[in-house]
């Protein structure tokens, strides 16, 4: 397999007055047989990123390596996208609708001079391991969902690649065969052991299936890490929304703690900013009636309950402070409701406040 390396990789794209930048410098190794995701925000360069790693667009600026080959460098593409050894899911899962599932699996080796019974035996081999070998001759109508999905990541992985690089490919799939493709995925990976690389603003994307995680916004990566360090410590507030849900509150530094309205959030250190933004993942919060006695949550105030939703089979509750600060919301997910307008305590788990210097 393969170990992908970009040094300072910037690229530039022509505007009619000017040019954007998709990719700021960016640097980052992806070891050989890892899985790797690149989460971000809509237009941080995500797909430009995956397109100048399988030689579909050349870097303005910077190298790229496979292994301890140069591939691209400062405008020049040096070895071509057929040479890389790529295989590409790209947003879409689709299919030729006029071609067997055969054919389709079939379909990258046409150009290749293979015998009929090489290209029937690469075929047959890469659908046993996705278990679709028994659907070979059925179109793409006569398949499940989950078939057509196993048949685009057959016809991706056919050719044996040893860099399998996935954009948004569950985009367009409903939320329960998300699931099952984002486990298909990770399963094959750890079969044929292929270096991944998936891109994706959805953060549950990267959870299920990347060990590290890139985090692209305006086409800088502003940090790389394992999905849970990244979701506990992310650098910027940015970051945080980005890979899961969080509660943010303008606060103002003082020698006591954070004061938002009559809520008060501890420090751990002094910051230089008086104005921050106090960041707070939802898991980290609890609405209560009565005081908790437990030294790991920690009572920052009192608030009213504003908003009682109901979600994926439990109650989401926005409190906001009781008093100053009355725009600021706290949200939490309750299994039972609590009543709108009733006054709660609120608590924050011990070490899990992160504040933003604006
Ligand atoms: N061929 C192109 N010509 C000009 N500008 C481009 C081109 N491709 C991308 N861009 C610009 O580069 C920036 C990054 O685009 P890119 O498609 O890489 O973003 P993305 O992170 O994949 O976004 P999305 O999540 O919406 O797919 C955007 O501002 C986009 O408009
Ligand atoms: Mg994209």
């Amino acid at each position: 397999m393969v170990k992908i390396i970009a040094k300072n990789i910037s690229k530039y794209f022509k505007k009619r007055n000017g040019y954007v930048i998709a990719l700021d410098d960016v640097s980052l190794t992806v070891e050989s047989g890892a899985r790797f995701g690149i989460l971000g925000p809509s237009g941080a360069g995500k797909t430009t990123f995956m397109r100048i790693i399988a030689g579909l667009e050349v870097p303005t600026k910077g190298e790229l390596y496979f292994d301890d080959k140069l591939v691209a460098s400062n405008n020049k593409i040096i070895v071509p996208p057929e040479d890389r050894k790529i295989g590409m899911v790209f947003q879409t899962w689709a299919l030729y609708p006029n071609l067997t599932a055969f054919d389709n699996i079939a379909f990258p080796l046409t150009n290749m001079k293979l015998s009929k019974e090489e290209i029937r035996k690469r075929v047959e081999e890469i659908a046993k391991i996705l278990d679709i070998g028994h659907v070979l001759d059925h179109y793409p109508r006569e398949l499940s969902g989950g078939q057509q999905q196993r048949v685009a990541l057959a016809r991706a992985l056919v050719k044996n690649p040893s860099l399998l690089l996935l954009d948004e490919p569950f985009s367009n799939l409903d939320a329960r065969m998300r699931d099952s493709a984002r486990a298909l995925v990770k399963d094959v990976q750890e079969k044929l052991g292929v270096t991944l690389i998936i891109v994706s603003h959805d953060p549950a994307d990267i959870f299920s299936i990347a060990d590290n995680v890139g985090v692209l916004v305006k086409g800088k990566l502003v940090q790389v890490g394992r999905p849970e360090d990244v979701y506990n410590n992310p650098v910027t507030i940015e970051v945080a929304n980005l890979i899961g849900e969080i509660n943010e509150l303008e606060g103002k530094v003082t020698k006591e703690g954070v004061i938002v309205g009559n809520l008060k959030f501890p420090l751990d250190k002094s910051y230089k900013s008086e104005r921050v933004i106090v960041g707070i993942r939802p898991e980290d919060v609890k609405f209560t009636k009565d005081l908790i006695n437990d030294e790991n949550w920690i009572l920052v105030g009192k608030g009213v309950v504003k908003v009682i939703g109901y979600q994926g089979g439990m109650f989401r509750i926005t409190v906001t402070p009781l008093e100053g600060s009355e725009d600021e919301e706290i949200v939490t997910y309750m299994d039972h409701p609590l009543k709108r307008k009733e006054e709660v305590l609120i608590y924050v788990k011990k070490g899990s406040v992160k504040i933003f210097e604006t």
